[in-house]
């Protein structure tokens, strides 16, 4: 069985005064039978998140680690400081990483090892654009991007896909190209990590997501949870998001 996972990406969004109040609820209203949950606020949040949030069944995360322990790197935060403060995962090589702040496939993956290093767990995003999908490169892109992959303790992962062209728009992709491309993914990872390792494997949705379209997209077979962005700022939004996903769905 894959114990559906659900996470917030709040990104560059949330104040301190809010979070008490947002993670209160959220442990209130998340019980043992429903999916994980993850809430990935800033790193500035992590902190008090992670003080509300202790003792609860909501894990907190960070949305980025440098993939060096320390040195001299202004600005970056390393895996090791995270899991020192108690965070247990970490998105990497998210879209906006990748289109703003230079992060490529061989950075991701670098950053994805030394979360795991650290002991972090690791949603490692991938998706295409809007002009790879309309020239026909979706699955191509899709196989090159989780490459990374194969370095990866699947222990100790999780991989998103996240259509480019479907986050933050208000456009998501519609629950077959979603699962047509959880398939590709699955099938992927089978080869790279073994088809037990790729059965377990929890590969998430992210784009979009919103209450009124959860319940379709996480019916698919292959869709095992959700990044959740805008809509995850909102906590009765989150929670509709969350119940509308089964606790479990068989693996393979
Ligand atoms: P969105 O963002 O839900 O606002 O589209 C998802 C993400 O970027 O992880």
């Amino acid at each position: 069985m894959r114990r559906c996972l659900i996470a917030a990406n709040w990104k560059m969004h949330g104040n301190v005064p809010s979070i008490q109040a947002y993670l209160e609820t959220l442990i209130e209203r998340v019980g043992s039978d429903d999916p994980e949950v993850v809430v990935c606020p800033p790193f500035t949040f992590l902190p008090v998140a992670l003080l509300i949030a202790s003792g609860s069944g909501i894990a907190i995360g960070s949305q980025n680690c440098h993939w060096e322990e320390k040195g001299a790197f202004t600005g970056e935060v390393s895996a090791t400081m995270l899991a020192e403060l108690g965070a247990r995962w970490v998105i990497v090589g998210h879209s906006e990483r990748r289109q703003h702040f230079g992060e490529t496939d061989a950075s991701a993956a670098a950053r994805a090892k030394a979360a795991q290093r650290a002991g972090l767990s690791v949603i490692f995003c991938v998706g295409e654009t809007l002009e790879q999908r309309d020239s026909g490169e979706t699955l191509a892109v899709l196989e090159r991007q989780s490459a990374a992959v194969a370095g990866l303790d699947p222990a100790l992962l999780a991989v998103a896909y996240e259509p480019v062209w479907a986050i933050g728009t208000g456009r998501n992709a519609t629950p077959a190209q979603a699962q047509e491309a959880h398939a590709t993914l699955r099938r992927r990872a089978a080869e790279l990590l073994g088809a037990e390792a790729a059965g377990a494997l929890r590969i998430l949705y992210g784009g979009s997501v919103k209450p009124n379209n959860a319940v379709s997209l996480l019916a698919e077979s292959d869709v095992d949870g959700a990044l959740v962005g805008g809509a995850s700022l909102d906590v009765e939004g989150f929670c509709a998001i969350i119940h509308a996903a089964p606790g479990h769905r068989p693996g393979v």
